[in-house]
């Protein structure tokens, strides 16, 4: 067998871990799969007195990120900090250097994946990141390779853990949100900042991926619509239950005749659907393709393992390349760069969907009738209505509405003038529903 690869890490925090414990305890199985060893060589921390949670005897640890993107005898690179920072002045030089990259970094991919690429083109290295999406599900691998043969309609998919469990322990355990975001950062699932988890941003960058990937459409974040998890309540998610849907954070993308629709919001989803079973921090992506039609890819979205896990295979992947001519590798964004297509991005403000409307009412008799007529003016119909009963020492009364489908600014406007109603007590709450039929 040849010579094991020699590989160096930045960053060996959960994920690092993680994919040092495979390395090591699945060696021999990976060595015959990519046709000889991987050997880590080098990491690179920034405490380094900090207690590890993997093996470190077998390489040397360092706090100079430089000491790795510069070893001759380094040929991959893992990015494994995170963040757009440091991460892409590393990844930029280390490209520079001739090494190929893998990073499970969907910020960076994200945001500056259109120059690394291009970069890494120019230098005749790749860049794998299959870890970066869905943990360790090979979704990236799944639409860029095993889809290849389809026109993708659309897919949605439940794509950060966090939310998921967030959302899942307050439905089945009825548990306080900052209490179970805590659980979650005490896990690992949570990005450094949690916010990106919570306010759906590291859902947005990893549909940005998806959607390239998909459509053949170049990365395009800033054009991502995204809304968090939360407002979502206890009440909303118990009457969505009531109305046969479960709650779930989606991040969505949909080929349309005037463009694409690139979102990310929680969303209602009918119970039977399996993505709608999908629980705690596992994921699910649901993709729609016109020959093979939809089917579901799901497993563990975040952890050390299961991400390590893809970074194992997209290791594997490039040693098992680095004998093979460069032209024949798989484009970073499944589409050949210079076929990428300019379909336009919708504006939120165009997309037409079903939405569950919860609004505070005065106990009168005809607030309904003012509430349904502001939906007439807008042509905006009704599926569904639940009054409930009022509460002793609560002034006002919920009612849930299901509309049917309905162009966002309709029902903005209409959600704009019904709040200004006298007898209408709190913010509306509203949450998009998707059939995914
Ligand atoms: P951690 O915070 O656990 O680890 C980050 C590592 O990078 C640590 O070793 C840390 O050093 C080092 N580091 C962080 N900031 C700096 C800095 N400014 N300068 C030098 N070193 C730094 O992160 P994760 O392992 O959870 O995440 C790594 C990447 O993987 C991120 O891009 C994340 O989004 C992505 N990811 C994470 C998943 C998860 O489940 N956790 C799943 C999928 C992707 P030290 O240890 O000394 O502090
Ligand atoms: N914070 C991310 C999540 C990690 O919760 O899904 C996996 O990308």
């Amino acid at each position: 067998m040849l010579e094991a690869v020699k590989v160096g890490m930045l960053g060996l925090g959960t994920v690092g871990s993680g994919t040092v414990n495979i390395l090591s305890r699945n060696a021999d199985e990976i060595a015959r799969r990519a046709g000889r060893g991987i050997k880590i060589s080098i990491a690179s921390v920034r405490d380094i007195k900090k207690q590890r949670a993997c093996d470190t005897s077998g390489f040397t640890l360092t706090v100079d990120h430089n000491k790795v993107i510069a070893d001759p005898n380094v040929k991959i690179v893992l990015e494994l900090i995170g963040g757009t920072g440091i991460a892409r002045e590393l990844v930029l030089k280390a490209i520079d250097n001739g090494k190929h990259i893998i990073t499970a970094n969907k910020a960076l991919i994200a945001l500056h994946g259109n120059e690394i690429f291009q970069r890494a083109q120019e230098k005749g290295v790749t860049v794998a990141f299959e870890s970066a999406v869905a943990g360790g599900i090979p979704i990236i691998k799944a639409i860029r390779e095993g889809l290849a043969g389809n026109s993708i309609q659309w897919l949605a998919g439940i794509i950060n853990g966090t939310c998921n469990f967030i959302l899942t322990e307050m439905r089945d355990k009825g548990r306080d949100f900052d209490d179970v975001l805590k659980e979650a950062q005490q896990l690992g699932y949570a990005e450094a900042d949690p916010t990106f988890d919570i306010e759906g941003i590291d859902a947005a960058h990893k549909l940005t991926i998806l959607a390239s990937i998909a459509f053949g459409v170049p990365l395009q974040f800033e054009k991502i619509y995204t809304e968090g998890i939360t407002e979502i309540t206890s009440a909303d998610v118990a009457y969505a239950s009531e109305l046969g849907y479960r709650i779930k954070s989606l991040g969505i993308a949909k080929r349309t005749a005037n463009g694409l629709e690139l979102r990310v919001h929680p969303t209602l989803i009918p119970h039977r659907r399996l993505i709608a079973n999908v629980d705690g921090v596992m994921n699910a992506v649901l993709v729609k393709a016109d020959a093979l039609g939809p089917s579901l890819y799901y497993g563990a979205g975040a952890g050390a393992e299961p991400t390590g896990s893809a970074v194992v295979a997209d290791l594997v992947d490039v040693v098992r390349a680095l004998t093979s001519d460069p032209e024949n590798r798989v484009p970073h964004l499944a589409f050949q760069p210079d076929a990428l297509s300019n379909i336009p991005i919708l504006s939120m403000d165009d997309v037409s969907t079903v939405y569950y409307l919860r609004i505070h009412v005065q106990d009168r008799s005809g607030v309904l009738a003012d509430v349904t007529n502001i939906f007439a003016n807008h042509n905006i119909s009704i599926e569904a209505i639940i009054q409930k009963e009022p509460q002793t020492n609560i002034a006002s009364v919920p009612i849930i509405i299901l509309t049917h489908e309905v162009v966002e600014q309709n029902m903005n406007k209409a959600i704009a003038e019904i709040e200004k109603l006298e007898a209408v007590t709190n913010k509306i709450m509203r949450i998009r529903l998707e059939t995914l039929t």
